[in-house]
């Protein structure tokens, strides 16, 4: 959606003119999965499909809400001095708890605000709707009060939202890689420190190809806690004997040799996969540094085999998206991405080959599943981010 067709639904919808619009991405994680709560590293990138807004200061102390993805609930409207979760607020309780926390850190939010947005994220996809919305609103309120905000503290207010206010115990990176985003690069983030380097993405004659497996995410959150609970497991029973906060301290070797403290099959899995995947992850960016696509593309499925049978994340759905992908000619490297269950999977795909990928992914995938997966190209942006300047209309900003 552009700038003035967003300001026309903006009109539409509430009658005044916007003072700004804004852009927020989406995310995929090129590699480093369940780490992000195990203090080890990632390497995602901030996508172009993501979320849209239009948003405007009101006099007021209402906040009035329309997301074009929920049209049929209309404007939602909530008063600013009552900011707490509430389940029939429905999508609002995201900007919500932005705001929550925003005024907790003691920045002032003395007025209300217009809210009008649009998402191309498609809906349980697994590519970070959720933080995408919490960042937009951020840079909303940032523009909007005049308020100069560290980026990574954003950052933390959108993990914040996520974890203390929705309720979804989840890690640092998907709000990261949306709000740090920058133009054809990855990002690749130590979560133990928070220090983190653009990596630039020169994916050479190859793009990268997300496959959505349009299944519901149904177990998603019961089994990532169950996934987290059992890394704080191994972790306390390595401490018997080891000196380390989180798996992502251990290289592999370590773990190796004192991994007989883990008192379960299924947790030493879990552990070597994190451990594994940290390693790769950093074996990953030597690749793209280097500009060895192959290697990189090796680690990818390496990546997957781990999520698969280690970390059991997967599901047949991922699998035979992945699977089917790698015997595609023109193909470097496939896996899932982010907490798996369903959700996507991507491919780092020859350009020329991607009409043919698609067709044979997607006839496969039919053929087992039932139901047909959904293709996008990934396409490399920058994090949350004003659009465009006021450019006329009834109320002008300084
Ligand atoms: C979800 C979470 C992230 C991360 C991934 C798995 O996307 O939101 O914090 O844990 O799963 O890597």
């Amino acid at each position: 959606m552009n700038t003035s067709q967003l300001r026309e639904k903006f009109k539409e919808v509430f009658g005044v003119e916007a003072d700004h619009t804004f852009f927020s991405p989406g995310r995929i994680n090129l590699i480093g999965e369940h780490t992000d709560y195990n203090g080890g590293n990632v390497l995602p990138v901030a996508i172009t499909l993501g979320t849209y807004g239009a948003a405007r200061k009101r006099d007021d102390k209402v906040l009035r809400f329309f997301s074009a993805n929920f049209e049929e609930k209309g404007i939602i409207e909530v008063p600013l001095e009552n900011l707490r979760f509430e389940k029939e607020h429905n999508w609002t309780n995201y900007p919500k708890g932005v705001l929550h926390f925003l005024q907790e850190a003691g920045h002032t939010i003395d007025s209300g605000m217009d809210i009008y947005i649009y998402g191309n994220i498609p809906n349980g996809s697994g590519l970070s709707s959720s933080s995408s919305l919490e960042l937009l609103i951020g840079v909303i309120v940032e523009k909007l009060y005049d308020i100069k905000l560290e980026r990574l503290d954003l950052v933390k207010i959108g993990k914040q939202t996520e974890n203390d206010f929705i309720g979804v115990n989840s890690g640092i990176m998907d709000q990261f890689a949306i709000g740090m985003g920058a133009d054809q690069c990855a990002i690749y983030l130590d979560t133990n420190t928070l220090k983190y380097d653009l990596v630039p993405l020169d994916l050479k004659d190859n793009v990268v190809v997300i496959m959505n497996t349009n299944k519901r995410r149904e177990l998603a959150d019961s089994k990532y806690n169950e996934r987290r609970a059992e890394c704080e497991t191994a972790v306390s029973e390595l401490q018997e004997k080891l000196d380390i906060q989180t798996l992502g301290e251990l290289d592999f070797l370590t773990f190796d040799a004192y991994s007989y403290l883990i008192k379960d099959e299924n947790r030493i899995k879990r552990a070597r996969h994190v451990v594994l995947e940290n390693q790769r992850t950093l074996q990953a960016r030597k690749a793209l540094e280097a500009g060895d696509l192959e290697g990189f593309g090796r680690l990818m499925n390496a990546s997957h085999v781990s999520l698969e049978y280690d970390y059991e994340v997967t599901g047949l759905e991922l699998d035979t998206l992945a699977h089917t992908a790698w015997e595609q000619e023109g193909v470097l490297g496939a896996r899932m991405t982010g907490a798996g269950f369903g959700g996507c999977a991507i491919a780092l795909v020859n350009k020329d080959k991607v009409e043919d990928f698609k067709k044979a992914v997607g006839q496969r995938y039919e053929e087992v599943v039932g139901y047909a997966p959904s293709f996008y190209i990934a396409e490399v942006t920058g994090g949350s981010r004003v659009i465009a300047e006021v450019t006329g209309g009834s109320r002008v900003l300084d």
